[in-house]
């Protein structure tokens, strides 16, 4: 028998139909998302063998950050195809300081969809994985105006879809739209993704924790005893001083440095995701519009959590476009587990960025 082949646009548009008010918009806005993922996947593949994908542009973006070209090639690509869709009122990326419209037949399109079009870009020029994030609102400004801001200043549960490309490996893409996790692998020879990972779930085991370790004298007490923990350093029988759960042995340490990466083999593998806030940067590094929200969608419908250290992420209430947010995500119990020596050690002190 010849294998099932279901592409990426075959399950989106197998999801839309399950809702009697479809109009195919969705399923054609996926399509436009899913273009873009391959065009990008092209130029990151010829990385080292052509001058305009590796090194910097010379500009510094919203964020403080250096652009890198890769950075600026995959925010213009998504802007422009997105732009033109007709089914977005308006954009918002990272890389841009105010929210992108198109020209006024789009003012009709029922979603906004907001972009981190290159995660991770600090590893383009070492060959290392690198990603894109998307998110996808319904808009609340009635359609046929100009999208404004308030179509993106939405708490995470409003997110209709969400997900990445990981440019890996393989590349892979990995959405939610509200009914489970599904990750589709890019064959090059046809050029369609195909369903490789379906209603992908969090293994119960959390045996990773991922986080960039050198900033641990800036951490607050919660967090550090955490990851102690994590590391079995506060008992020998591994049991955690907050708790008494115990740990089979110490979990393993995995930080690539581009989260969509190590977000992704957590999801697989089962595991935890830190980006704290600091004692200096109480919010941390981490934006929540573009990568907080979206990755917090994809892991609860994976059987996760999503945490800025005291509540879940998808219930924060967006204040402005470009804010951050601290970040852990991974097994929930871990999750909780994190959220309670929060509570214990750090609350008190009014660090965390809430
Ligand atoms: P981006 O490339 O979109 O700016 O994101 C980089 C982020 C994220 O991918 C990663 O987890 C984190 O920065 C790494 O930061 P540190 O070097 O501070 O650990
Ligand atoms: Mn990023
Ligand atoms: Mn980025």
């Amino acid at each position: 028998m010849a294998q099932e082949f279901i592409t990426i646009n075959r399950h989106i548009s197998i999801e839309g139909r399950r809702y009697p008010q479809a109009t195919g918009e969705f399923t054609s806005l996926m399509s436009e998302i899913v273009l873009t993922a391959k065009i990008i996947h092209r130029e990151v593949n010829k990385a080292g063998l052509v001058d305009e994908i590796t090194g910097f542009t010379g500009d510094v973006n919203v964020q403080g950050e250096e652009v890198r070209k890769l950075d600026q090639y995959a925010d213009d690509l998504f802007m422009h195809i997105l732009k033109y869709s007709g089914h977005v009122c308006a954009m918002a990326s990272e890389e841009a300081e105010d929210l992108v419209r198109g020209p006024t037949y789009v003012n009709s399109g029922k979603y906004v969809v907001l972009l981190d079009p290159l995660d991770g870009s600090s590893n383009i020029d070492a060959n290392v994985s690198i990603g894109s994030i998307f998110a996808i609102y319904r808009r609340v400004t009635p359609p046929g105006e100009p999208g404004a801001l308030e179509d993106f200043l939405q708490p995470g549960r409003n997110l209709i879809a969400a997900g990445y490309i990981l440019y890996g490996s393989s590349t892979v893409m990995v959405y939610t739209s509200g009914r489970g996790v599904h990750g589709f692998t890019l064959d090059p020879s046809i050029g369609n993704f195909i369903l490789s990972h379906s209603n992908i779930r969090l293994p119960e085991k959390c045996g990773i924790y991922s986080v960039n370790e050198s900033y641990t004298r800036d951490w607050t007490e919660g967090v550090r005893r955490y990851v102690e923990r994590c590391k079995c350093l506060e008992r020998d029988d591994c049991a955690s001083s907050f708790d008494g759960k115990t740990l089979e042995k110490p979990m393993s340490s995995r930080y690539i440095g581009s989260m969509v990466a190590d977000f992704h083999r957590n999801l697989l593998y089962g595991g935890i995701f830190l980006y704290p806030g600091t004692k200096k940067k109480p919010n941390g590094k981490l934006r929540l519009m573009y990568e907080a929200n979206p990755m917090a969608f994809v892991i609860e419908q994976a059987g996760g959590a999503a945490s800025n250290g005291v509540m879940d992420i998808l219930d924060v209430q967006p204040e402005e476009l470009h804010q951050r947010i601290p970040l852990f995500m991974g097994n929930r119990d871990e999750v909780e587990l994190l959220e309670n020596y929060i509570k214990q050690y750090d609350l008190k002190e009014e660090l965390v960025g809430v």
